[in-house]
């Protein structure tokens, strides 16, 4: 294959992204501390992030977990339960403890058991919201078993999107790690925004098939058919500033995967080659600064990160799995998206 040229872009930031906790946490924060400048961390922790205290005390378990010198900003998200205080939610925004807030689907997916139950009760904190500015990041997801799941994000935009834009259109809205060519046109359409996993770039739902049922590729929302896929492939690599770069990077021990085939897919330490093989396969990597570096910050009104990096193009092969110490002891690992794969990108 003819060799490209570096590419030099701002720095990234990821959109949409869980760390965990405790060893976990520890283990695996440094595989987007080097790499990104911000991260939105979900508030999916076992006890979730519901209130201002948490949210602090959350936020200095992530700083602490980072070497001092890496310049890593964590920003913080409010879990909206079906009892979440307008003032208390208020507050935090103001005070700049939350940066956004995060509506689960009561069970809807890993640690969502205190999502909210009916939509509808939490209209008054979207009012509170559209007034303040504050942003509204959505699982998009109906929880009624009556909806095959692969319907399951197409139903919420019907069902629950398309009221909560008509009601606030003012209301800054992302749905998160989109699955469907449904949801792409819908953001387009309504002039809202998206975030879109690697994952989701890559594998379409064969891959949970692959060798017998393999939840290694099992998440939430489960990846679509083939030509869904294709159609997050073109929005991400448009440019279109309605998309931008969110992980979805869901790390859980290999023994909980195979026990329970929990949903997530770790893919923090090779996220960023992972998105360049799909924008070089598309021939748009003219395209990659805005979509991991610049629609973001456009979004959420900040500015792109100042530092640049730089991305060489020199393939390499993805290790299997990490592994998760505490103190010296090896105690579980993670497999990684793409394990015993080659991508052809690193990052300087
Ligand atoms: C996420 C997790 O494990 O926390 N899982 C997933 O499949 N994406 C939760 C989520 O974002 O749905
Ligand atoms: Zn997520």
């Amino acid at each position: 294959m003819k060799s490209l040229e570096n590419l030099i872009i701002h720095k990234p930031d990821d959109w949409h992204l869980h760390l965990r906790e405790g060893i976990i946490l520890k283990n695996i924060v440094r595989y987007t501390s080097e790499y990104f400048g911000r991260a939105i961390v979900m508030p999916n922790t076992k006890d979730p992030i519901t209130s201002i205290k948490k949210a602090i005390l959350y936020k200095k378990e992530i700083l602490d977990a980072i070497s001092t010198d890496t310049k890593f900003e964590p920003l913080m998200t409010i879990y909206l339960t079906d009892v979440t205080s307008k003032d208390e939610l208020k507050k935090g925004y103001e005070d700049k403890v939350f940066f956004a807030a995060k509506l689960y689907p009561a069970n809807a997916t890993t640690n969502s058991a205190y999502g909210v139950k009916d939509i509808k009760n939490i209209y008054q904190i979207f009012e509170t919201m559209e007034s303040i500015g504050m942003p509204l990041l959505i699982h998009g997801e109906v929880t009624d078993p009556q909806v095959d799941i692969f319907d399951r994000e197409a139903v919420f935009i019907d069902r629950e999107l398309t009221p909560i834009i008509k009601n606030f259109p003012k209301l800054k809205v992302v749905l998160e790690h989109i699955t469907t060519s449904f949801a792409v046109d819908f953001v387009q359409e309504n002039n809202i925004h998206a975030t879109i996993t690697p994952h989701h770039l890559h594998i379409n739902r064969n891959a949970m098939f692959f060798g017998g049922l393999n939840s290694d590729f099992y998440c939430l929302p489960v990846a679509k058919r083939e030509f869904n896929r294709i159609s997050l492939i073109k929005a991400a690599t448009s440019g279109n500033e309605n998309f931008f770069l969110g992980t979805d990077s869901a790390p859980h021990m290999r023994e909980w995967k195979a026990f329970c085939g929990c949903a997530g897919i770790f893919n923090a330490p090779v996220a960023i080659p992972s998105y360049l093989q799909v924008f070089q396969e598309a021939n748009s990597l003219d395209k990659f600064e805005a979509f991991a570096s610049l629609n973001g910050p456009k979004f959420y009104n900040l500015e792109p990160n100042q530092e640049k990096i730089t991305l060489v193009y020199d393939s390499f092969k993805v290790d299997d799995c990490i592994e998760i110490f505490d103190s010296e002891n090896v105690v579980g690992k993670i497999k990684t998206f793409h394990a015993g794969e080659r991508l052809n990108w690193r990052i300087l």
